[in-house]
């Protein structure tokens, strides 16, 4: 599977989500599978959120709103660049995984990108990350994402890969959301200030 899909779109299986869960091994597929709503998972997710919460910078703020995914990926697999509105704090528990996390290639795209994704636009990038750190994840291992950050997940060793990904939505993170809204691009294709260089109103 392509590293960028700059049209957003990714191909999808004609299959429900069970049937590509059962089918993990041989379908080539990702597939996103969120807990915070289930009540088995209750536990475990208060669990790692009590432990997550004091290590939060104070510039962070409140957690607002809380997010808990399973992802399940066939051997090979690739999760495209792209960006997340919230911090994901990613818990490899099986298979192999490559996470590589880099940036923009410049603030004005940043910007452009961040701000049509606040106003319904997908998630992929044009390009892959810039100067992009790599992690080599083994089951127990972790990576933080910062939100607003370029990453590519390629799942390796040719094993199906399971993860758990805390999603977290901070004062912070809702705040420059906030500012991103309040600057819809002109159709003519004009950039507004950058956020947090000028004052916004
Ligand atoms: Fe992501």
């Amino acid at each position: 599977m392509d590293t960028v899909v700059p049209g957003g779109s990714v191909v999808q299986l004609d299959l429900s989500p069970g049937e590509i869960v059962r089918t993990i091994e041989t379908n080539d597929c990702w597939i996103v599978l969120p807990i915070h709503h289930a009540p088995a998972y209750r536990e475990l997710y208060d669990a790692l959120l009590n432990e997550i919460r004091p290590h939060l910078p104070a510039s962070q703020g409140a957690i607002v709103v809380r997010q808990a995914v399973f992802f399940l990926a066939t051997g090979g697999s690739t999760t495209p660049a792209h960006i997340d509105l919230e911090h994901g704090l990613l818990l490899h528990l099986r298979g192999g995984k490559e996470v590589r996390v880099g940036a923009f290639p410049d603030a004005a795209t940043a910007q452009q990108k961040i701000e049509r994704m606040h106003f319904g636009e997908h998630r992929n990038l044009a390009e892959e990350p810039r100067d992009a750190q790599r992690f080599e994840l083994r089951p127990g291992d972790g990576v933080h994402m910062p939100a607003f950050t370029p990453h590519v997940v390629h799942t390796t060793g040719g094993q199906v890969s399971l993860s758990l990904t805390i999603g977290l939505k901070t004062e912070a993170t809702m705040r420059e959301s906030a500012v991103h809204r309040a600057k819809r691009p002109s159709a003519a294709g004009r950039q507004a200030p950058l956020a947090g260089r000028q004052p916004s109103i």
